[in-house]
């Protein structure tokens, strides 16, 4: 059977008022709702981004669609129902989680991100790529944010960052959704936005994701700055535990590429060993060394020199 994209479309619309509905108005939603409001989201949140629940049933979705006429195949196609192994019909690919609707930036829904209620795994459960979806291409929450030159985008991880950032007052949120960003995202990015700050986990896995988005996104002309959060937190936790005004206050001081280049080069080095100083030295030196403007170089080797104590003259 043919279908139109905007056919599509409307399936996915219809699925994610069917997740939206099971959440609020069943039984097995309260499960659901707890586990929403334990992490402190609130109902206007759960509206604006149309969060939802796809209850444990191997096929509720796929029953659902059934009674409106359409096939278990049409949702094969956008990834919400699986072929059985014994290839005798079809299973719901999100049951028991949390899900979350992924717009692309006209407002369809392109695919869905599920969340675990528990510990189990995966943690999250994603639409596969299919004709509609197709995750380098897209950031999450993109539809939502203001088109304004002047206006810094934040780029977090994760769909719960991304949400809690904008329940807090910071609107102009998105989330790469975990993988690296890809120059297709930068580009999206470039026609909301002149600059950006990156806003990953601080684990090991946040700052190569950083390191390697910020080359990305400064390739797309993109002005970018990286606020480094504490040892192991995410923006989710931040703004949660400590408040918007904390959150605020990190972003006030959110460093441009070469200081966070250098902060990470500076990490773990002993500055009371000359031999372990003079390697950070070197390291900085060819950071430094991308910086065309003679002021610019000026301001950066001042700031290191009262770091480390030499001169700037000698960094020069
Ligand atoms: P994280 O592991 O940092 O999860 O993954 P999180 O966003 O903090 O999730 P919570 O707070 O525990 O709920 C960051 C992002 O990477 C993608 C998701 O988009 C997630 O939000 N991811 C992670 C997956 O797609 N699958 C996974 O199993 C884990
Ligand atoms: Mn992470
Ligand atoms: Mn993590
Ligand atoms: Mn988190
Ligand atoms: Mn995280």
């Amino acid at each position: 059977e043919f279908r139109t994209k905007r056919e599509y479309f409307s399936i996915n619309r219809l699925a994610a008022k069917y997740y939206n509905y099971c959440l609020l108005h069943t039984s097995e939603g309260k499960n659901a709702i707890n586990y929403l409001k334990k992490r402190g989201i609130r109902d206007e949140t759960i509206e604006k981004f149309c969060i939802g629940y796809a209850p444990k049933s191997w096929d509720s979705l796929i029953k659902f669609y059934k009674s409106k006429g359409i096939s278990a195949e049409a949702l094969e196609k956008i990834g919400l129902a699986i072929p059985r192994k014994d290839k005798k019909g079809f299973y719901d690919r999100f049951r028991n989680r949390i899900i979350f609707p992924i717009e692309d930036i006209t407002r369809n829904i392109i695919g869905f991100g599920g969340r675990a209620l528990d510990e189990s795994l995966p943690k999250y459960l994603n639409s596969p790529e299919t004709p509609l979806f197709s995750k380098g291409d897209n950031l999450y929450a993109l539809s939502k944010i203001k088109k304004d030159p002047s206006l810094d985008v934040i780029i977090v991880e994760g769909y719960m960052d991304c949400i809690m950032l904008h329940q807090h007052g910071f609107e102009n949120t998105v989330a790469s959704l975990g993988t690296a960003l890809t120059k297709n995202q930068a580009k999206l990015l470039k026609k909301y936005t002149n600059s950006v700050i990156l806003s990953y986990d601080g684990d090991a896995a946040g700052e190569a994701a950083t390191v390697r988005g910020m080359e990305v996104l400064a390739q797309e002309g993109l002005y970018v700055k990286v606020l480094a959060l504490p040892e192991g937190k995410d923006p989710d936790e931040i703004v949660s535990i400590y408040g918007p005004d904390y959150f605020r206050g990190l972003l006030n001081n959110a460093e441009d590429l070469i200081n966070y280049k250098l902060t990470l080069a500076k990490k773990g080095i002993n500055i009371n060993n000359s031999e372990e100083k003079l390697k950070f030295i070197e390291q900085a030196i060819e950071i430094l060394s991308a910086v065309d403007s003679e002021p610019e170089l000026e301001i950066y080797a001042k700031k290191l020199a009262s770091e480390i104590g030499i001169s700037a003259g000698s960094i020069i």
